[in-house]
This record gives structure tokens, sequence and C-alpha cells, in this order.
């Protein structure tokens, strides 16, 4: 551990966290404020302490060392954060350290199997097999020095290349199987490569390191044109955006992200020297993409391709925008080009220039309604502005809310009154219809047992053998966190809240962090006790009890008309069984 204690006192929590969350030093003192990465939020409440070396969010409460935030923030597993902070500040790592658990030495196969393939895929490129690979890039822009820089490359044909490779390793089976790069042969003879005389583009995980590949076809009529990484276990498509670990910094200094469709979108405009520029990995945008972006920069620069489907997800896109509270423009780019083709016709300045004009959200959207609907007259104004309206209600915040709308009502010359009736109705049904916040859904009794759990060591010494015998997930609402609780208790971890969050799926993070948040003040002032906690486990396990004798006796009754006198007696042992215990 002493190791432990020297690495964080040589890392500064300000600067790790920095490259993660635009941070705002705090009247010239020890204290830093930015917004919250491990929760929604418009306003910033998370706090970077850089004397004491902790952060702390005032919202969600996560808290914890520089440790605990990479692990939070990359998923990493214990020894995962300690390596990476070693290696990022060249501190040498004792030996014995590296793979000190199971989970930590799977994802160290599957993070060396995807380093080795994008090597492996690189070095296809640049050798005699990838000529045609070579002119396909020259033909659309791409020059050698921008595809070393992101590391494209190009999977052999043969589909035996990075089987033999992995196998000459000497790696698992399971570990081979669970990378998603190589496939096993129905038949069971073996494995063969996922991805085959694709133009390979490396996905990284936000501080670099290569955690899926999406595979372009280069043939016309190849299908799929894209061949995308399946999800694994170090690689969340819905989390993740292209880019992001090379734009991160450009986004902080600029203070806006370009959203862009495609992988060679991305490319084309970081070519051009615009690097605060990312992508989905082919999947719809989601909240947590958002919220990646936020953390650096608090505009977005909405760059979708011109054409049906590129409208499409753009209407989807700045939906999840609005409602995370973007302060969002739309470039929307001349002669139905995307961004890579309109750079390589018309030349960086110009697309310099259109990103520069981009109009607001709200301006662009006026100007679609404009072309919908004819403003001259009455109808036509109310239709556009019945048009808007949906959006504009999507707004996070209420003030602002008002305040676009008014602005639309002038830009379409509406009298005021209409926008506040309309507000006037939209908020009644609003009301009617408001989504249910997944944490108030919980029993406060159940809220006292994880505060406890969480909090208390001595309550999980004495609670926890009593609850580690029941089924939790189908007991509570909070099961799946309970459980994580206490399995890292037993295994000797102390369960905070970041560790914890890490280490849940992202429904239950989101009632986590939403529970600490709220009952916080509504239920529990005071520390739970140790009686209370004690009560509850046990009301628990009756609860349990009755219904597993509930469904014996369900079955017993089934065994017994079906006539099935054997298993209907030896379910009733059971049920005598049961009865005894309590
Ligand atoms: P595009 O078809 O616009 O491709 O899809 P692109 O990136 O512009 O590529 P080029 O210029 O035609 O070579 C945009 C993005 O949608 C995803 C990929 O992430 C792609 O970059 N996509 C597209 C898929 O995942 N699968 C597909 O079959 C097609
Ligand atoms: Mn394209």
């Amino acid at each position: 551990m002493e190791f432990i204690e020297q690495l964080k006192s040589s890392v500064d929590i300000v600067q790790v966290i920095g490259d993660y969350v635009q941070l705002r030093r705090v009247g010239g003192g020890p204290r830093y404020m930015g917004l919250c990465p491990f929760h929604g939020e418009k306003t910033a409440s998370f706090s970077v302490h850089s004397q004491h070396q902790f952060y702390k969010c005032f919202g969600c409460d996560a808290h914890g060392d520089v440790l605990t935030f990479v692990m939070e923030m990359e998923r990493f597993t214990f020894w995962e954060a300690v390596k990476y902070l070693a290696e990022k500040h060249g501190i040498p790592l004792p030996k014995r350290s590296e793979h000190s658990d199971e989970e930590t030495r799977h994802r160290a196969a599957l993070h060396e199997m995807h380093d080795i393939a994008a090597r492996i895929f690189r070095e296809t490129l640049m050798g005699p097999a990838g000529a045609e690979a070579r002119q396909y890039l020259t033909r659309r822009g791409v020059k050698p020095e921008v595809a070393e820089t992101f590391g494209l490359g190009i999977s052999d044909r043969s589909g035996t290349q990075l089987v033999r490779i992995f196998q000459r390793k000497g790696f698992s089976e399971a570990d081979m199987e669970a990378t998603g790069l190589v496939l096993k042969r129905q038949d069971g003879s073996g494995f063969f490569d996922r991805f085959r005389g694709r133009l390979m583009f490396p996905i990284h995980s936000e501080s670099g390191q290569v955690i899926a590949f999406g595979g372009r076809a280069m043939a016309a009529g190849d299908e799929p044109k894209y061949l995308n990484s399946s999800e694994t276990p170090i690689y969340r498509k819905s989390h993740v955006l292209y880019n992001l670990n090379r734009a991160r910094k450009a986004m902080q200094q600029q203070g806006f992200t370009v959203l862009v469709e495609g992988y060679m979108d991305v490319i084309g405009v970081a070519a051009a020297g615009i690097d605060n520029v990312v992508a989905t990995c082919g999947t719809a945008l989601t909240a947590f993409q958002v919220r990646a972006m936020r953390r650096h920069a608090p505009a977005v620069v909405l760059n979708f391709d011109p054409d049906e489907a590129g409208m499409k997800a753009a209407e989807r896109s700045s939906q999840t925008l609005l409602e995370e509270g973007v302060r969002l423009k739309v470039l929307e780019l001349s002669g139905g080009l995307d961004p890579d083709e309109f750079i390589q016709n018309n030349g960086v300045e110009a697309y310099q220039a259109a990103l520069n004009r981009a109009p607001g959200f709200f301006l662009w959207l006026a100007g679609r309604a404009r072309e919908r609907f004819d403003l001259k007259t009455p109808e036509g104004r109310t239709g556009a502005f019945q048009f808007l309206l949906p959006v504009i209600h999507r707004l996070p915040d209420k003030v602002e809310r008002l305040a676009v709308a008014e602005d639309m009502a002038d830009t379409l010359s509406i009298p005021k009154g209409m926008v506040l009736d309309e507000f006037k109705r939209a908020a009644t049904e609003r009301k009617s219809t408001r989504r249910v916040d997944p944490a108030s859904t919980v029993d406060p009794q159940e809220w006292i047992l994880v505060k406890s759990l969480l909090t208390n060591s001595e309550i999980r010494k004495e609670v926890g053998p009593i609850l580690e015998q029941m089924d939790l997930s189908a007991l509570l609402k909070t099961g799946r966190i309970v459980e994580t609780i206490l399995k890292m208790s037993a295994g000797g971890e102390a369960p905070v809240f970041a560790t914890v969050n890490a280490r849940l799926g992202d429904a239950d993070r989101t009632m986590f962090s939403c529970l600490l948040q709220q009952k916080e003040e509504e239920i529990v002032r005071d520390e739970p006790s140790m009686e209370q906690a004690i009560q509850f486990a046990k009301t628990l396990a009756s609860v349990q009890a009755k219904s597993q004798r509930d469904s014996l006796k369900r079955l017993i009754r089934e065994a017994e008309r079906a006539g099935d006198l054997k298993q209907a007696m030896e379910l009733n042992v059971k049920l005598r069984g049961l009865d005894k215990r309590g």
C-alpha cells in the first residue's frame, strides 16, 4: 500500500480530473469547480480540492481521490487505475501488482489483444497486401500522416491472421472469444477473424486505449458498409465517442465540440485542423455521450449529413443535446455534401467560414419552419409555431423556454398572448405525464438499508451474512446495488459511492445517484441505526421465506393435480423444512 500512497501524492488530482472536466478555480484558492461527470447536471456542483487531493459532488455525493476518480471515469478496476496513473506519470510499477485479480487479468488480455490487432492492421496497411487500401485512402484524400495519426489499418482477407497470432501468444479461448475480434466457428472447430479485408478505424477510450474497431468495406456493394465491434467488457458503445481522446483538449480550448456522423467525417474535419470534432460509433447519440462532451465544453455544433437519414439523426440528437442543456448550433452544408466531402470539394477555409456562421438551433429550426409553412397567412404562422413548440418544450430550463418561445413568436410575427396560452396548456399536460424518477419508487426502509451498508462497516459485518442468503435482486429494487456493496466488502474493498457506482449497470447507476441526491434530505436525517438495519434484514428474510413457501405450495398443488404424487411428497418435505426454520 505504500506504493499507492506514494502514487497518490505524486499525481496532481486537478490535472488528472482536468483532462475530463473543465475546471474553474474558485477565487484563487485551492478549490476548483466543474460539471459533475457522474450525474447529469447543468450547473457546476462538482468540486476538486488541490491541497487535500479529493473531489466531491454536492449534487450526487460522488467523492473520492484520484484513484477512485479514474476507476469511475474509465470503469477501471483498482489495479488498472493504479497502472494507468503510474504509467502516465512515469512512476515505475512494482512488478507483482500487475494482475492482482481475475477481472483485471481478463481485461488486460482484452486490451492487449486490441493493441496487437491495431498494430497488425497498421502493418498490413503499410505492407504489400495494403497497396489497394493505400490507393483507396489516397483517392479519398487521406494523407499517410493522417492515416497514421488515426491509426488506420486494414484487416487481412484470409480470416486467420489474428487468430493465429492470438493462439501463438497463448491467449485462452475464453479471452479470445470475449474480444469479439475473433469468432468461434459454428461447428466448434476453432476461430476465425471477425474483420476481413476491411479498412480499420481503431476506436479509443477517453484515455487513449484501443477498445474497439469500426471496419469499412472497400468494394462497392460489400455489406455492411461499416462493421463495428460489438460490446465487450472494455467497450460500451453508448458511452464512447470516436476521437474524444484526441479532441478533448481542443474542446476545452475552443469551448465547443463539432459533432459529425461518421468516422470519415471526423478524420476529414480533424485533418483540416479542426481538432475538436467527435462522432458516435454507428449508434444514436445518448445522454452519456452528450455529458462527455459537456464536461469539456458547453456548446456543440451539430454537422450531420444533409440526406434524409442525416436529418432524422440530427432531429433525434438535437433532442438529447437540448435536454442535457447544451448550447446548440446547427451547421448545414450547402450542396448536399457531408463534412468530409465538403472539405475535399471546397477546402478548409470554406468549411471554417460555414462553421463560424452556423446559426443557433432555434434559428435554424425556424428556417425549416419557414420552408414548410406559408408565413404570409395567419394559419401558416400558427402552423409554424405549433411545429416549433414541442422542441421548445424540451428545453430543461423554464426561463429559457419562455425566452426562446417569445423569440420565435417574434421571428414568426405571432401574438405574445398565444405563446403564453400554449405554454399554460403544455404545463398542465406535462404535469399529468411527468416521468417517474427511479428513486421515488424505492421504499424508504430499503434506502436506509443501502445507506447504512454503504457508510457503516459494523452494519455490513452484522447484516451482510443474513442478506447474502437471499435473492436480493428479486426482493429489492436496489438488489444489485446491495449485492455490489456486499461483494466489495467481502473482497476487502471499502465500498464508497464512486467505486460502487463504477460497478453498476446504467439503470442502477441512475437510481443510485438519484437516491443519494434526493432521499438524503427527505428521509434520512440521522444515521441509520444497527437495529433498524437488522430489523429490515429480518423483514426481508421473512418476505423471502413466505414467497418460497407460496411457490412451493403452488408447485405441490400442480403436482397433485397432475397426479405426480412422488413429486408432491418431495415438495412437501421441503415445505416442512422451511416451516421449521421459521
Ligand atoms: P456514412 O454512411 O455517412 O459513412 O455513415 P461515412 O462515415 O461518411 O463514410 P464514407 O465517407 O461513406 O466512407 C456514417 C456513420 O454511420 C455508421 C458509421 O459510424 C459511419 O461512420 N455506420 C454507417 C455504421 O455503423 N454501419 C453502416 O453500415 C453504415
Ligand atoms: Mn462520407
